[in-house]
């Protein structure tokens, strides 16, 4: 969604902001903009409609100089893409504002400030603050309290930075449900709502909290909580490379991120593991007197992480003996639900982000949750800081929209917390072994999957010309199936449905032809037989399968069916082994119809409103 930069620098500061906003366009945005103070204390506005491309290229064009300034890719939520929408907004030509969030009660404000005189240019939410501002302003004596004020009245969710052409010494910045994160540098200091923006000029972060307003100027940050006094926030080296965000030899991030599964893995693996047995401590301190007491676990999480969760569900309940139960977070948090005893609140997120799920894990310490864990790729994100124990899954920054090495990295630690949880319910110590022997063939068992891509590049011909398609699982494969129509859609954009494969006769089965493929995961396990009769029903109503199996499941290529083999894998980790050539054959499809595969339309990397 949307990116912020900003900078107080003895520099000319446009280009760090501008290669600042590149570094955020794997999050989905559809206009960007810059604004910087001038020596002579102007305001110099700049701002495209499409790709940060554009906007380097006007600045390119005609320069703008100036060691104070702020930028922002917008991702439209009120009025459509333009560049009148697109931030930073101004207010008679001295505020400047960027904001990520959205201002609920803006129509009211807007009406106040109509009132006041203000004339709004945009059909933004984000226009009030503006105006808000420079009014407060007249009764303030600094920027820093203007803004205090204003953030006072403003309902919903905001990250927003506000500067004022006749001060060039400071930028004010305040968070509320939107991240914001601190960047330390020599003499001069930055704000984002990343740190992948801020990695070619700093290494130090403090990430601001809920209610903060922070004044940053070039030799100085003063932070206030909620209430106006002062605060400290830790400041942190980062442990990220800055080359996490180049694409390296790889023509998309997806295909790169798709590619490093098999190192993200291992990364996700080192040091967890100690002679062969789970270090538990992994998971944070306390987690051991946590997982002894929990007797059901509630997974809650959005999208692929959604189906991550639905994967750990069957692992739970079988491996561990642990009730679960999982859900979408946009329909848990807006429904009375009931806590069972010793419940223990499992989130997922790549980003750590996700509006949603962090207003969920909010509410399920209203109501009764005995303690939170999150599995999570983002350290420092406001998932792991609000949860009492958390999985980092060490897959490094995952740029391209479709999740990939954080889906796989996900079910990793996934695997390992019902190892954690089963060790008190019972499960055996061979059971334990065996697990995480699995888990460490992993790596090497994935690089014999990516090894099929050629093949898989041919089969993805045949899906070119396709409007539709159907996937098909079963027990934990069904996740698997729902994860590959997910990829499919998002960045091919065709649409794509996944069903249990024991559900087709009750439905799905009437949309049987030639022109809807339909794609079956098919290891071979308990249930390949129930599978097998579900692919007959196909077949019997001249259905066009793709099947990926092992050899042991026995299926043969003919005129109805292509067979994809997959390489024989222990039953626990197959989920994670039949995600991959899913991810290959999405990509490309995507390749295939020239979609833009890292950037899918409409859809943003971290969905940080609801
Ligand atoms: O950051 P999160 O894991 O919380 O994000 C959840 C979803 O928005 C995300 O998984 C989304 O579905 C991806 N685009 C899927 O590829």
């Amino acid at each position: 969604m949307c990116g912020i930069v900003g900078a107080v620098a003895q520099r000319d500061v446009a280009d760090i902001l501008v290669e600042g906003l590149k570094r955020l366009e794997y999050r989905g945005y559809d206009s960007a903009g810059v604004a910087v103070i001038n020596n002579n204390n102007e305001l110099l506005t700049t701002k495209r409609l499409g790709k940060v491309q554009e906007l380097a290229q006007a600045l390119e064009q005609q320069p703008v100089t100036g060691g104070t300034g702020i930028a922002h890719t917008r991702w439209a939520t009120h009025g459509v893409p333009s560049e009148v929408n697109a931030h930073p907004h101004v207010s008679n030509n001295t505020i400047a504002v960027v904001h990520n969030g959205i201002i609920e009660n803006h129509q009211t404000l807007r009406s106040q400030l109509q009132g006041l005189g203000y004339e709004f240019l945009s059909q933004t939410d984000t226009e009030v603050i503006t105006h808000l501002v420079h009014h407060e302003l007249k009764t303030s004596d600094t920027l820093l309290s203007a803004v205090q004020k204003t953030v006072k009245q403003l309902e919903g969710a905001y990250g927003t930075v506000v500067m004022d052409s006749r001060d060039q010494d400071n930028i004010i910045v305040a968070r509320s449900g939107s991240p914001l994160v601190i960047g330390y540098g020599l003499g001069e200091n930055f704000i984002a709502s990343d740190i992948m923006a801020l990695l070619p000029v700093t290494r130090k972060f403090s990430y601001l909290e809920e209610g903060d307003v922070a004044q940053i100027s070039r030799f100085k940050v003063s932070i206030f909580d909620t209430n106006g006094e002062p605060v400290e926030r830790e400041a942190k080296d980062a442990n990220v490379s800055h080359d996490s965000g180049d694409k390296g030899e790889y023509r998309h991030y997806m295909l790169k991120e798709t590619y490093e599964q098999p190192t993200a893995i291992r990364n996700s693996l080192e040091g967890r593991l100690v002679n062969g047995m789970l270090d538990i401590n992994t998971f944070g301190e306390g987690a051991d007197e946590i997982f002894k007491n929990v007797e059901h676990v509630q997974i809650i999480a959005c999208g692929t992480s959604y189906h991550s969760g639905m994967v750990a569900r069957y692992w739970l309940e079988e491996l561990a003996g642990v009730s679960c139960n999982i859900e979408i977070a946009s329909e848990f948090r807006y429904r009375k639900s009931f806590v069972p005893k010793n419940s223990l609140l499992v989130t997922i997120s790549q980003s750590g982000e996700t509006a949603d799920t962090l207003a969920a894990l909010r509410l399920a310490k209203e109501i009764g949750y005995q303690s939170s864990l999150v599995i999570c790729n983002v350290p420092g994100s406001s998932l792991v800081r609000e949860s009492d124990l958390a999985f980092m899954t060490k897959a490094g920054a995952e740029i391209g929209v479709a999740s990939t090495k954080a889906f796989t990295t996900q079910l990793v630690g996934l695997l390992m917390m019902t190892v954690a949880i089963g060790q008190h319910h019972g499960m055996s110590d061979e059971k334990q072994t065996e697990i995480t022997q699995s888990l460490m063939s992993l790596p090497a068992k994935l690089d014999e999957v990516l090894a099929l891509a050629s093949s898989i590049e041919d089969l993805a011909e045949d899906f070119a010309d396709k409007h539709h398609a159907l996937f098909l699982g079963r027990g934990d494969q069904y996740p698997i199936a729902m994860e590959g129509a997910l990829k499919l859609k998002e960045i091919s954009y065709i649409h794509a449905e996944a069903y249990a494969a024991g559900e087709l006769k009750h439905g799905p089965l009437a949309l049987i032809d030639a022109e809807m493929p339909v794609i079956v995961v098919a290891p071979k396990n308990d249930l390949i037989e129930k599978l097998k009769s579900n692919v007959e029903e196909v077949r019997a109503r001249g259905g066009l399968m793709y099947v990926f199996a092992d050899s042991d499941a026995n299926f043969a290529s003919d005129d109805t069916m292509k067979v994809i083999n997959v390489p024989v894998c222990d039953d626990i980790i197959a989920p994670i082994v039949y995600t991959l050539p899913l991810q290959l054959l999405s990509y490309y499809v995507a390749i295939i119809k020239g979609t833009d595969v890292d950037q899918p339309r409409n859809l943003a990397k971290s969905v940080t409103v609801e």
